[in-house]
């Protein structure tokens, strides 16, 4: 790998001291594994909050927030959220249960069942057909349920 140039250095430590206030907020940096899925679900609950808002009628539809919220959901579902629950991430400031790890594929293929209903809403989301794109806000809500049933405690674990 090139050595960096001096400059870009420079620049480097600047920002990365620009950010750290910033990200200390939301990242424990002893628990890096921990932070990560949790930003994730953060990130996707920030965009679906609106959306499941919309669907029931506790917030105005707007076609032009739901086609950007959608989109939203699904770049941040598309996110490689497994790294966030590699090996060693058990433990710690955690709402995550243990039964994940007993059994990943189920984990993942509930994910799966969240992406494609992601994808699913994001394929009617400029339709205009408020009743199409409210069933499909559910079905993502419902994923999002089958996972948290089975593999998220109400409270911090450890
Ligand atoms: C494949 C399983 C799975 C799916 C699907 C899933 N979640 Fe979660 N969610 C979890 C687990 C596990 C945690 C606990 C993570 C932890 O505390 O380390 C969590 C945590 C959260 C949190 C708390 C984050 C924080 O700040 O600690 C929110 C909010 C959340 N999920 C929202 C959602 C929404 C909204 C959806 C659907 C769009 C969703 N989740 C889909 C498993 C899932």
């Amino acid at each position: 790998m090139p050595a960096l140039s001096k400059a870009t250095r420079t620049l480097a430590c600047v920002t990365a001291l620009t950010l750290a206030p910033l990200a200390t907020a939301h990242m424990d940096e002893k628990e890096p594994l921990q932070s990560y899925r949790q930003s994730y679900f953060a990130l996707l609950a920030a965009n679906f909050g609106p959306l499941g808002a919309m669907a029931q009628g506790d917030m105005p539809w707007n076609d032009e927030m739901v086609q950007l919220f959608a989109a939203d959901l699904q770049s941040v579902s598309s996110l490689n959220l497994m790294r966030g629950f590699a090996e060693g991430s058990e433990r710690g400031t955690t709402r995550a249960k243990p039964e994940i790890w007993e059994n990943l594929n189920d984990f993942e293929a509930k994910l799966q069942d969240m992406r494609d209903a992601v994808d699913g809403l994001s394929a009617v989301a400029a339709s205009g057909d408020r009743e199409q794109i409210a069933q499909q806000i559910g079905a993502v809500g419902q994923a999002c349920k089958a996972c948290h049933d089975d593999y998220k405690s109400k409270d911090y674990l450890y």
